[in-house]
């Protein structure tokens, strides 16, 4: 859970993108964090206090006078107590207001003392002629301007009024990895890692190949890992139906088949890379010829016989070509003599670190959302990382690897 116990103000001005507001409540709490809700008058027709409430665990903050308010001065106190506040859908009448310090209702007055002292993410959410407007694109230019807003950029596609361009809010899941990454400190600003994930496909024939279980999941988890503590990522991956939200400025996905396209995509990158962490399942193998046409059953229920060649360890490659100051991360499945085995590749392959996964716990490895890891370095320490969530033991190995 990577909000446990921190505090989200979630403020909603009267857009019709408030209808996803509550689904992104619910993904705030389940993610470990305590909500509370400001919004304007006219939010309340797009979505109801009553839901809000229920979702949130807490009054709605919608009228400056209402008989419910604690102390009448919540517009202080819930900035007091947020970590850190998300304005979803934030109108053009909102962001102006925003933009101008005109603080006329509960959301206004909240933003308004919160601008001082805690981070704020705006998503404005409009038709997009009122995105377009002149008035619109100078309040957002002044909101850039201060210090602790940012801005989530609204996407093009369909609008709610029938036609199509700039200013859809963002789905609830990437407003949510916004919040999640403003609150992850930049321990890896300015630098550069390098990610190898999923599995590599082998062609056998115009329709077969060679390939492996791996999802790609412990990939994408590191990758999604590091691009919230601010690393620039690459992110060579096999085919896979993992995605990363998000981060498009700081993120290249780099889509690769085979072990040979993987090696060639990781060494282009690896001289600029300050960190490479290689968690693809490479084949070792692959066929020492690909079949122009299908290859055809055998008469007489003969054996076919496949000949393989070795693929390049992409993990010993760089190894070679690692100099002073580069980190270079492997991760070994073993299923006997496990840390024997992971030791001798971490030393053959010239890696720092090796992640050991555990094949033997219920819930690890291969296309499971937990895994149970023990990190190995070369100066001989050793971590055991309990059975967690991906997202959980990527966290780990970072918070190992940079101490
Ligand atoms: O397959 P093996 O157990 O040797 O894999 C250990 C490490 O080496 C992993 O980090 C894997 O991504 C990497 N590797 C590689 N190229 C290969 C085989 C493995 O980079 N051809």
């Amino acid at each position: 859970m990577s909000l446990r116990g921190r505090h989200i103000l979630v403020g909603i001005s009267g857009g019709i993108a408030a209808y996803k507001i509550p689904e992104l409540i619910r993904m705030l709490i389940r993610q470990g964090a305590e909500v509370r809700v400001t919004t304007t008058r006219n939010a309340l027709q797009f979505v109801t206090e009553t839901t809000l409430q229920t979702l949130s665990g807490a009054p709605v903050y919608s009228d400056v006078f209402a008989a419910i308010n604690q102390h009448a001065t919540e517009h202080i106190s819930l900035p007091e107590w947020a970590d850190l506040m998300i304005v979803a859908p934030a109108t053009a009448n909102s962001l102006s207001k925003f933009a101008y310090g005109i603080a006329d209702d509960a959301l206004s007055t909240t933003f308004c003392s919160c601008l001082a002292r805690k981070p704020i993410l705006v998503a404005p959410a409009m038709n997009d002629k009122m995105w377009e407007s002149p008035a619109t694109q100078r309040a957002i230019d002044l909101l850039r301007g201060y210090e602790r807003v940012t801005l989530i950029e609204p996407a093009e596609g369909p609008l709610a009024c029938g036609t199509s361009g700039k200013g859809r809010m963002p789905e609830p899941e990437e407003l949510l990895e916004e919040v999640i990454s403003a609150l992850t400190p930049k321990t890896l600003l300015g630098r550069h890692v390098l990610l190898t994930a999923g599995p590599t496909v082998e062609r056998l024939d115009p329709v077969r190949y060679l390939s492996n279980f791996s999802t790609g999941k412990m990939g994408f988890a590191l990758a999604r890992e590091c691009l919230r503590r601010g690393a620039e990522v690459t992110l060579v991956s096999g085919p896979t139906a993992e995605t990363i939200l998000g981060h498009s400025d700081r993120l290249h996905l780099v889509p690769v088949g085979s072990a040979r396209e993987m090696c060639e995509a990781a060494e282009a990158d690896f001289p600029r890379a300050d960190l490479a962490i290689l968690c693809a399942a490479v084949a070792d193998y692959r066929p020492a010829e690909i079949a122009s046409e299908k290859i055809k059953k055998q008469p007489d229920s003969q054996a076919l016989s496949l000949s393989l060649v070795e693929n390049p360890d992409i993990a010993a490659r760089l190894g070679e070509q690692k100099r002073e100051g580069q980190i270079l991360v492997g991760f070994a499945l073993e299923t006997e003599h496990e840390q024997q085995n992971a030791m001798q590749k971490m030393a053959r392959k010239r890696l720092d670190y090796i992640v050991l996964n555990s094949l033997r716990t219920p819930g690890a490895g291969f296309a499971t959302d937990t895994n149970c890891v023990t990190i190995f370095s070369s100066d001989g320490a050793k971590k055991d990382c309990p059975l967690a969530q991906k997202q959980t033991v990527a966290q780990q190995i970072l918070d190992t690897i940079f101490i």
